[in-house]
């Protein structure tokens, strides 16, 4: 069954001009691009956004990182997109990433990974909804 998921270039990923590479390697990996655009998240936002996490040491430097710079929502679908999607990006920490992985070969720490994806498809439904509304994506189906 054809499922979403959400993907976040980071601020890092805008800033070093390597949001095309990412996006080309996104699509060549089979992955249909449902829904895409650029914003700046606030503190408030990005915090809202990671809140699960909000008790962590790193949930300060995450929301600094977040809120840094623009960033690229994209909505995703594909069969098995969730998990594909987690195996393209590689481990949270780009040193413990797979070669091949984008974290691997974009990343320079586990803080600033270059991009987000969703770990679930019900997190992936609930994340997609902070960004699109579901008449943006239906109409681009
Ligand atoms: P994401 O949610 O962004 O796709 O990343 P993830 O699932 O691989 O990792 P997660 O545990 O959800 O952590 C969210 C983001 O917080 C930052 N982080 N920093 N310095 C640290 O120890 C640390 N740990 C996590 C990263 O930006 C990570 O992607
Ligand atoms: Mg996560």
């Amino acid at each position: 069954m054809t499922e979403r998921t959400l993907a976040i270039l980071k601020p890092d990923c805008v800033r070093k001009n390597a949001a095309g590479e990412v996006i080309a390697r996104i699509e060549k990996a089979g992955f249909t691009i449902l829904g895409m655009k650029m914003i700046r998240l606030t503190r408030e936002t990005a915090g809202g956004f990671y809140a699960v996490h909000r008790e962590r040491p790193f949930f300060n430097d995450l929301v600094t990182f977040m809120s840094s710079g623009r960033c690229v929502p994209i909505v995703l679908a594909k069969e098995n997109a969730v998990a594909d999607f987690r195996k393209l990006i590689g481990a949270t920490d780009p040193k413990e990433a797979v070669p091949g992985t984008i974290r691997k070969d974009f990343a320079s720490s586990k803080g600033e990974n270059i991009i987000h994806g969703s770990d679930s498809a019900e997190n992936a439904r609930i994340e997609i909804g902070y960004f699109f509304p579901e008449k943006e994506l239906v109409q681009n189906s």
